[in-house]
């Protein structure tokens, strides 16, 4: 398992990474190491933000797997993010149960209050917007997610606001 090199432009895993990597790897058999791609992954996202080309090709080294193998898994849960994204990202969930109850006018809402388009991030870098799949509460639609943790159900125009005036403030 050996550092990646090349063209690698983000800094390399450090230490306190590899080590947090070695704990995950350590759950699985010996030949099992790539079971633990998941978690990598979520260590990255959770120490940069989001997941880079670069990061992908240092755990696909690191756990000794192609990199395709890797980017198949970052591109196929949408919470592993591809880009930066905000202090606060917003998923706002547009499927079918939701779409029906208001879900893509809620996300048309809070990109209007936020001036980005689906997908983009504030000036200032606190927020983005995106749409997303099926959060599994479709019976609290329109369903929202912060920033991949918390749950924010009946996402009306005006709870929408307390939200984002809510968060603003606080980081204020
Ligand atoms: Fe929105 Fe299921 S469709 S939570």
């Amino acid at each position: 398992m050996s550092e990646v090199v090349g063209s690698v432009k983000e800094a390399p895993l450090s230490d306190a990474t590899r080590a947090r990597f070695a704990r995950e790897v350590a759950k699985y058999p010996p030949e099992q190491a790539q079971s633990a791609v998941m978690a990598c992954l979520s260590i990255v996202q959770q120490e940069r933000g989001w997941v880079s080309p670069e990061s992908e090709l240092a755990i696909a080294d690191y756990l000794g797997m192609p990199p395709m193998a890797v980017h198949e898994v970052t591109t196929f849960y949408n919470m592993y993010n591809q880009q930066p994204v905000g202090r606060f990202k917003l998923n706002v969930c547009t499927n079918a149960p939701c779409m029906f109850a208001g879900g893509p006018q809620a996300l048309q809402h809070l990109c209007e209050k936020l001036g980005v388009e689906p997908y983009g991030t504030t000036a200032d870098g606190m927020f983005t917007v995106q749409p997303c799949e099926c959060l599994g509460a479709c019976g609290d639609a329109p369903v929202m997610l912060v920033n991949d943790r918390n749950m924010c159900s009946f996402m009306s125009d005006d709870k929408l606001d307390q939200l984002v005036d809510g968060l603003r403030n606080a980081e204020d």
